[in-house]
C-alpha cells in the first residue's frame, strides 16, 4: 500500500525548499522576539542614563565626569569621547570653561573617516578627502554634503550624557539630517 502513493502528491523539491522555508520561519521568527529583550537586558549598567542618553566615555572606556574634565580640558578645547552608539563624538569646552550643551560627532558625512580637531586653523578638517568643518561642527568646505551630527551633552548626577539630537539643527536651521 505505501507504494501507492499517487506521483503528484510526492513533494517536488521546490515543495520540500518552501516547506522547509516556512518551518524555519515558524521557528526562527519567534526566537527572533524572544531574544530581543535578553539582548536589551545585558546593555551594561551605567551605558544608559537617564531619559534614553548614554554616559560619555574617556578614551579608557571611564565614565566622564563634567567636574574634572574641566580641570584637565581648557577653553576651546575639544576632545574625543565615545558617544551615542559608541560614535566618536568631540566634548566640546566653551570659552568660558563651561561645557558646551552640544557634542559634535566626528564621523565625517563624506565618507565616515573620523575628523580630527584643528586648533590652530579652528576647524575640522578631514584627513581623507579634505572636508572642512567649522568649530561648532557645521560643513564649509566639501566633497562632504552635510554638518558633522549633534548630540545633546547633558550633565546628570555630575556624568556628562549623551542624549539624541532630535530638535532643529542650530547651526543650519535645518531638520537634522541624522535622526
Ligand atoms: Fe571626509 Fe571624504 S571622508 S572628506
Amino acid at each position: 500500500q505505501a507504494t501507492s502513493i499517487p506521483a503528484d502528491r510526492v513533494p517536488d523539491m521546490g515543495k520540500r525548499q518552501l516547506m522547509n522555508l516556512l518551518l524555519l520561519g515558524a521557528i526562527s521568527l519567534p526566537t527572533g522576539y524572544m531574544l530581543y529583550p535578553y539582548t536589551y537586558f545585558f546593555v551594561p549598567p551605567g551605558g544608559r542614563g537617564s531619559g534614553g542618553g548614554t554616559v560619555a566615555k574617556d578614551a579608557i572606556g571611564n565614565d566622564i565626569l563634567a567636574a574634572e574634565w574641566l580641570k584637565n580640558h581648557g577653553p576651546g578645547d575639544r576632545t574625543l569621547t565615545q558617544g551615542l552608539k559608541g560614535d566618536p563624538t568631540y566634548l566640546v569646552v566653551e570659552k568660558d570653561r563651561t561645557l558646551a550643551t552640544y557634542g559634535i560627532n566626528a564621523v565625517c558625512t563624506h565618507l565616515g573617516c573620523v575628523v580630527p580637531w584643528n586648533s590652530a586653523e579652528n576647524k575640522f578638517i578631514c584627513p581623507c578627502h579634505g572636508s572642512q568643518y567649522n568649530d561648532q561642527g557645521r560643513v564649509v568646505r566639501g566633497p562632504a554634503p552635510l554638518s558633522l551630527a549633534l548630540a545633546h551633552a547633558d550633565v546628570d548626577d555630575g556624568k556628562v550624557v549623551f542624549v539624541p539630537w532630535v530638535e532643529t539643527d542650530f547651526r543650519t536651521g535645518d531638520a537634522p539630517w541624522w535622526s
